[in-house]
């Protein structure tokens, strides 16, 4: 069995005798790195964020920013990482450091203050300073606009690009709670390109490493990766009890919050049957690996809905873990994805040894996460039906603008001509056990006139969809009025577009 390593900061070490539920922020921490902060321990605050050598959009190597606190450091066993210390280099011997670009421009701009945020943000920072396409919209500065992004349309961001290209979304995963944000930003916008000779920067061109398959074991306990998916469809039929993982964002909420030990581990992000995304004549498949910046990257608007969602899903780190088939495979009712995937009239590939089955959206869910996917069974794929329908909208109801969870999610795909409905998909997320359609509407919707009246009808039917609960994020009333309004904010959006 070969030994499990990882590269940190251009060091090869071993991950034992590291436990199998060990994080990467605990690895890194044991081993002194300590720039690595736990602060929230859950994905939300920031300070924990490293970068990771992962298969590119535009280049060979994308410089990718996770946070530590949740990936199994298992899960990165022969790949590169590199950590807020190993973005300084040490030109001599004995003499101190030489900052890295941003993290000069974070000092000299007053952007740190305790400086516990302070790695996390210059990890976030420089993988925006390595994106190859940045310069690509680095003719948008920040008064290009003076209107804020209501988060809806996605094409009023320019108040959220600096003039150096930098997207302030970059850094929609790290929190400070003392510097304020202004300095931050000012920072951000500051830094310039990498020069030719910068490492980070040719690292880039050539191939990240390589998938390895893992066998880490100890004692009870074990995390295992495949090469193949046929190997990994076998080794979850022998082990139906495995907790499969890919970009563990909910593994290491389970992990560090609940203090879940899951004997048995079994990886499937680096498979490359769940790497695929295809657009063909009748469909467009998403590989269930891909992870949701990858998907939102190569799609490119391709899917506006998709487009609309990605945004609001949660933090660019938290996006560059997350997957579709995590967040279809935990069978959350407030998952973001399922109610714009069934108002897209998605579909599922699941896998197991035995082959494959295509199921609808709408027929998996079977309960509170529950599902028709059997153990043993994988999300392969998502299928998205062409042609889409051209009206849509995503209206995420939540405390937050963005990366906070949903008290209600609404997804519309309407096909409107000559004035009239022809065809209506309504998702919605958090009105019940699970995500659901809502076909009430959606019959009070087609075959009628887009109108006012029409629309504020359909928000009355719409208001009485699903058994909205009451909770500490929203009240069953408030829950059914954001239905209603969600109804009438697209129809106040469209109606230009749409004349009825
Ligand atoms: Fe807060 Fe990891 S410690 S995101
Ligand atoms: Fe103190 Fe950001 S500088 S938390």
């Amino acid at each position: 069995m070969v030994t499990a390593r990882i590269t940190v900061n251009g060091k090869e070490a071993p991950i034992a005798p590291a436990a199998p539920h060990t994080t990467v922020l605990d690895f890194l921490r044991e081993r002194g790195l300590t720039g690595t902060k736990e602060g929230c321990a859950e994905g939300e605050c920031g300070a924990c964020s490293v970068l990771v050598a992962r298969p590119g959009v535009n280049k060979p190597t994308d410089w990718v920013p996770v946070n530590a606190c949740l990936v199994p450091v298992a899960a990165l066993d022969g790949q590169e990482v590199v950590t807020s210390e190993g973005l300084a280099t040490v030109e001599a011997p004995g003499t101190p450091p030489v900052l890295h670009p941003v993290q000069e421009e974070m000092a000299v701009r007053g952007g740190s203050q305790c400086g516990y945020c302070t790695p996390g943000f210059v990890c976030s920072m420089a993988a925006e300073y390595y994106r190859p396409d940045r310069c690509a919209h680095a003719d948008r500065g920040p008064d290009a606009t003076a209107g804020a992004d209501d988060g809806d349309s996605g094409d009023s961001g320019d108040a959220e690009h600096g003039p150096n290209g930098f997207d302030l979304h970059a850094l929609s995963g790290n929190l400070c709670r003392c510097t304020g944000y202004r300095p931050i930003r000012d920072a951000a916008f500051a830094v310039g390109t990498p020069a030719d000779e910068d490492p980070l920067a040719r690292r880039r061109e050539q191939d990240p490493p390589a998938p390895v398959a893992t066998e880490y074991r100890q004692d009870d306990s074990a995390f295992l990766r495949r090469s193949t998916l046929a190997e990994t469809l076998r080794l979850l039929r022998e082990r139906p009890d495995a907790v499969v993982v890919a970009g563990s964002t909910d593994w290491g909420v389970e992990v560090n919050i609940r203090s879940r030990r899951a004997d048995c581990v079994v990886a499937v992000d680096r498979l490359p049957e769940l790497r695929d995304l295809r657009v063909e004549s009748d469909h467009v498949e998403i590989g269930a690996a891909l992870t949701l910046t990858e998907i939102e990257r190569r799609l490119d608007g391709t899917v506006p809905l998709l487009a609309q969602l990605f945004p609001q899903f949660a933090s660019r780190l938290i996006r560059n873990g997350a997957t579709l088939g995590g967040n279809l495979g935990t069978g959350s009712p407030i998952g973001d994805s399922p109610p714009v995937l069934l108002a897209l009239e998605a579909s599922l590939v699941l896998a197991d040894a035995d082959g494959e089955r295509e199921v609808p959206l709408a027929d998996y869910f079977t309960g509170y996460r529950q599902s028709v996917r059997r153990p043993g069974e994988l999300i392969r794929a998502v299928r998205v039906p062409l042609p889409l329908s051209p009206v849509t909208a995503f209206h995420k109801i939540a405390k937050r603008r963005f990366d906070d969870i949903s008290s209600v999610a609404v997804a519309f795909a309407l096909d409107v001509e000559g004035g009239t409905v022809r065809k209506a998909r309504i998702g919605l997320g958090g009105v019940a056990a699970t995500p659901v359609r809502a076909l009430a509407t959606e019959a009070a919707l087609e075959g009628r006139p887009w109108t006012t009246g029409t629309a504020e009808a359909a928000a009355e039917v719409l208001r009485g969809e699903g058994t909205p609960m009451s909770d500490h994020r929203a009240s069953a009333r408030y829950r059914a009025a954001m239905l209603g309004q969600s109804l009438l904010k697209l129809y106040a959006q469209t109606t230009e577009a749409v004349p009825s």
